[in-house]
């Protein structure tokens, strides 16, 4: 073995996940978890506790914060995700250790078996890198039709969407109604920046996706996510091959 190339060199670690915990971090991160906990407690408050309010979970850092808030603070919000089949090794690990940490089983939608099957016969098990409408027709079966099954019957749902994510999402409000699926949309971290998300996971010492730390800041079916370069914008790496303006899978269909 040429002894020069080191195969087993630990790949370089994102500082990002690793803000310095300054006093004024920790502050403002208090602040931000305490205006969120109160956001999330209204919501129930508003949309009742009987599964008429549910926060859509994609294990993403952001979505780890949410999850830790709902959870700690017991809080009677459906938590769903929806699992395409086709999620990177590290979010089902996670998935695992979400349902340890905090003793849950949380309900996963599936895309249906005969859509997908139709869908691959059609355009080929990697059908979606050909075209965008082929992308997002992918997205279609794997994610918007089990969501619409996700959100039937509710009054309001909750993302962990932030403003200074992408392009796409600058436009957005903490509360908007959702024409698309016909129901309110709760953004309660938007106004959070990447720092203070990770601020919060290493304070409260939250469990997150390994990919983070391999510069994914951003991570949804594993064909259609790599990792970013510095200073790329935190979405490069999200169905990277196409215009920015095109990236986003239909679930967020009022941004713009
Ligand atoms: S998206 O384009 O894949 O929707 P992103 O990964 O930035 O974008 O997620 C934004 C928000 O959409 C998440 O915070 C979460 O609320 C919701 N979301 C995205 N993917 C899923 C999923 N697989 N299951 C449940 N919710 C999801």
């Amino acid at each position: 073995m040429n002894a020069s190339v080191s195969l087993l060199r630990p790949a370089p670690s994102n500082p990002a996940t690793r803000p310095e915990l300054t006093e004024a971090l920790r502050a403002a991160v208090t602040a931000r978890a305490e205006a969120a906990r109160n956001f999330l407690r209204e919501a129930v408050a508003e949309f009742g506790t009987a599964g008429e309010l549910a926060f859509a979970n994609s294990f993403g850092a952001e979505d780890m914060v949410l999850t830790d808030l709902i959870l700690q603070a017991e809080l009677p919000i459906e938590i769903f995700s929806l699992d395409t089949g086709r999620l990177p090794a590290e979010t089902y690990a996670l998935i695992g250790e979400v349902e340890k940490r905090y003793g849950v089983k949380l309900k996963i939608y599936f895309p249906d078996a005969g859509a997908v099957e139709q869908y691959v016969r059609t355009h080929g098990i990697n059908g979606f890198y050909d075209s965008v409408e082929l992308r997002k027709g992918c997205c279609g079966v794997r994610k918007m039709e089990p969501l619409r099954r996700a959100l039937a019957g509710k009054k309001a749902w909750i993302t962990g969407l932030r403003a200074a994510q992408s392009v796409t999402r600058t436009g957005m409000a903490l509360r908007e109604f959702d024409e698309g699926n016909g129901l309110e949309k709760l953004n309660p971290l938007l106004d959070w920046s990447e720092n203070e998300v990770w601020a919060y996971i290493r304070l409260f010492d939250v469990p997150y996706n390994a990919l983070h730390d391999q510069f994914y800041p951003s991570i949804g079916c594993a064909p259609c996510t790599r990792a970013i370069a510095v200073g790329e914008d935190v979405r490069a790496g999200r169905w990277w091959w196409e215009d920015p303006t095109t990236k986003e899978c239909g679930l967020h269909v009022s941004e713009r």
